[in-house]
């Protein structure tokens, strides 16, 4: 009879490379305000955002182009070529094409073995999706390297005129990877991932075409038709994300028997700084235990959490051994978190 020694047969994943690009054309709110009716007083008083970088006219940078940027810095950071990846995990809501999806254009970049390569499309959530599923194939030992990236180009889909200005002015374009490895030790790297998701509220943040069900034809036989743009009933979603957020930070404490105070760093999907702020009220986080950055890169959806969290890495933020939480709220509805010992 074959006995399956579980201890030997499963892994954890671990971090071992970080990477992320942004395109250098930054777009302040004073920018912003001579092109629609907002200002910078009121862009940072609801949201932090002081500028946010866009891809200009004219730039090679699409999603997949970012994201193989991000990733060749992951790579090398993490001792590895390009060639010792044996699968990509792609997150995005605004991929170069309907289908395929942006993986393939990266295994391509990238000049990889033909291994294999999904899109995840959960949006805000899109970087804590990515992580379970590349840590899923590492845990069962199917994989050893895994390459992880989001990456957004939103600002070619922004209503950039007044009538968009309650959505537009909160987006920013960027991509982060992170290439994860086999870790035997269990105790150590991701230690668990929790995710949720509850479509009933798929409209209250969307970008509903063009859709099969309502095709470009369509669209311009119906220039009223404006649902091209993204519609986020604001509010409303602001009050799901901070409880969550709440929710999903917790449930990954409690699963690992951890505590709020053994949170070394926090790092929240950089939707609005004042969810962030709430959130660190809420669970008596100090400053220093939560680390934002959508001051200088808005909200970039599937790329904010992995370019956060480099740059935190970057900075010397996050040290072995540390315990680092991730969390994600954002369309869908979709939400999610991952607890790791650094
Ligand atoms: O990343 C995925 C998850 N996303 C989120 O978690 C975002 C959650 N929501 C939010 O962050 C906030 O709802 C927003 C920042 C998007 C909007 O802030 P708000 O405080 O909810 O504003 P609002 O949409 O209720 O609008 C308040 C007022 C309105 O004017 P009236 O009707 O009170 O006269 C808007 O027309 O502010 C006006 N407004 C603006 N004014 C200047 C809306 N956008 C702007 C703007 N500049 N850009």
């Amino acid at each position: 009879m074959l006995v399956l020694n579980k201890s030997k047969s499963m892994y954890n994943s671990k971090i071992i490379g970080l990477g992320y690009y942004v395109p250098d054309n930054v777009v302040t709110n004073d920018d912003l305000s001579k092109i629609m009716d907002t200002n910078d007083a009121w862009i940072q008083e609801r949201t932090g955002i002081q500028q946010r970088h866009w891809i200009p006219e004219g730039s090679e940078d699409t999603s997949a182009v970012m994201g193989a940027k991000a990733a060749r810095i992951a790579i090398k950071r993490a001792g590895l070529t390009a060639k010792d990846i044996d699968f990509i995990v792609f997150a995005t809501l605004s991929p170069d094409y309907f289908f395929p999806g942006c993986g393939v254009q990266i295994q391509d970049m990238l000049e990889m073995d033909t291994v294999g390569a999904i899109d995840i499309r959960n949006q805000c959530s899109g970087f804590v999706y990515a992580i379970s599923t590349a840590d899923q194939y590492i845990k069962t030992g199917m994989y050893k390297n895994v390459l992880v990236i989001g990456a957004e180009f939103h600002s070619n889909g922004l209503d950039k005129t007044t009538r968009g200005r309650g959505v537009s002015i909160i987006f920013g374009d960027g991509a982060g990877a992170a290439v994860l490895t086999r870790e035997e030790d269990t105790s150590k790297g991701i230690l668990s991932t929790h995710l949720h998701s509850q479509g009933k509220y798929a409209d209250k943040l969307i970008v509903a075409s063009p859709s099969i069900r309502n095709w470009v034809p369509e669209l311009l036989a119906n220039p009223e038709d404006i649902s091209y743009f993204p519609y986020m009933d604001g509010q409303f979603v602001f009050k799901n994300a901070i409880v969550r957020f709440s929710e999903v930070i917790k449930e990954g404490l409690d699963k690992n028997n951890l505590s709020v105070t053994d949170i070394d760093m926090l790092i929240p999907h950089q939707a609005n700084l004042r969810i962030a702020q709430f959130i660190q009220r809420k669970f008596g986080l100090r400053d220093d235990q939560v680390f934002n950055n959508i001051m200088t890169f808005g909200n970039t959806t599937a790329a904010s959490i992995i370019i956060a969290l480099t740059e935190a890495w970057e900075k010397g933020k996050i040290k072995e051994n540390d315990t680092v939480v991730l969390a994600a709220f954002g369309s869908g509805f979709t939400w999610g978190s991952v607890i790791i010992k650094w």
